[in-house]
């Protein structure tokens, strides 16, 4: 539980330390290992994702004078700031329980975002980079390390991963996969994305100490050694030159009747198109008109194949496409 690897980690109490466990990580050692590729200084603003019992939220405050928005969804916040408080920063630590993918926080309000080995419960999606992204301001930092793989399983699962395995573990990945999945988006830029040297022995020291019957978790990593489990960490920095598309928090829609079958009398005088069609619809009487081709008029305006091209679904058309609509429907 002392290593001279995490030399900050070492001045905390082993006993506080499994009393406040919430995961299958030493959350110190993570977050010292973190903290060591990330320039942390006093009173920058710190949102530690998925922080379970606050211990990496307050490590972050002790060590390096930083203010701590401690996030978690399965941990009651009213616990950490018991813990919080006892630890005498609770004027720097602000506990909140609520999912990653539905933060209440201001966009651009962090100067950094951190998330010890809990990245991998929502983080995998394409969608969250873009997502998370917005609340950390450019320039500043997203950082995260856990548990993960050393090399990508491919194929087959291993045979001797098998009996710890879950369906969920396909959300381990490694340092490389990571760096691959934040540079897609092209939002940030990746600055570190690497695997802690002998990681697995560290994961099975934890074990050891926090678990010792355990006994499916320690034989695996103990097969192992090293071949595919072990811990990741990526950091990466927002750019100052690629705004954020503004994310569509509602659509407002009016419900219109509309005849449902087909030969209901009303069928004429009723608009065929919902709301977020009606530009489609109105382009499409434009080129009726302004397109005199003979067989537009005989086939009621719409030649086989190409109305149909302009018409926007609201399944396909770009997110600025629906701006467009939204204010045009609120007209
Ligand atoms: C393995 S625990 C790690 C906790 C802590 N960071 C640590 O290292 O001890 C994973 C954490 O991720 C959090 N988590 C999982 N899904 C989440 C979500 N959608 N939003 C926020 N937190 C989430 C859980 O509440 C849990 O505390």
């Amino acid at each position: 539980m002392r290593t001279p690897r995490f030399p900050r980690s070492a001045c905390y109490n082993p006993d506080w330390l499994i009393a406040s466990a919430s995961g299958g990580a030493n959350a110190l050692w993570l977050t010292e290992w973190l903290s060591e590729a990330i320039e942390l200084e006093p009173g920058m603003r710190i949102l530690d994702l998925g922080c379970g019992r606050a211990v990496s939220s307050i490590f972050l405050q002790r060590e390096f004078g930083v203010d701590v928005w401690a996030t978690d969804l399965w941990f009651s916040a009213s616990e950490n700031l018991a813990r919080i408080r006892d630890a005498g920063v609770d004027s720097h630590v602000f506990p909140l329980q609520c999912d990653a993918r539905s933060l209440p926080y201001a966009e651009g309000f962090f100067d950094a975002i951190v998330s010890i080995d809990s990245f991998v419960y929502y983080g995998t999606d394409d969608t969250y980079l873009p997502y998370i992204a917005r609340f950390v301001r450019p320039g500043g930092v997203l950082a995260m390390a856990g548990a993960g793989l050393l090399r990508e399983i491919d194929g087959v699962l291993p045979a001797h991963l098998r009996e710890w395995w879950e369906p969920a573990m396909w959300s381990l990945h490694s340092a490389a996969w990571w760096r691959r999945h934040w540079e897609k988006p092209n939002l940030v830029t990746v600055e570190r994305a690497d695997a802690m040297p002998e990681g697995w022995r560290a994961w099975l020291d934890w074990q050891h100490a926090v678990a010792p019957d355990n006994f499916v978790e320690i034989r695996t990593l103990e097969d192992d050694r090293g071949e595919y489990l072990g811990y990741v960490r990526a950091v990466a920095r927002r750019r100052l030159d690629v705004p954020l598309e503004e994310p569509i928090r509602s659509v407002p829609t009016q419900y219109t009747k509309h005849p449902m079958l087909r030969g209901d009398s009303r069928e004429r005088s009723a608009s065929r198109f919902p709301p977020l069609c009606r530009r489609g619809a109105r382009l499409r009487r434009r080129m009726v008109r302004e397109d005199p081709t003979p067989d537009r008029a005989s086939a009621g305006g719409r030649a086989p194949g190409r109305g149909r091209a302009h018409r926007p679904s609201p399944l396909t058309s770009t997110s600025s496409t629906r701006k467009r609509h939204v204010a045009r429907d609120r007209k």
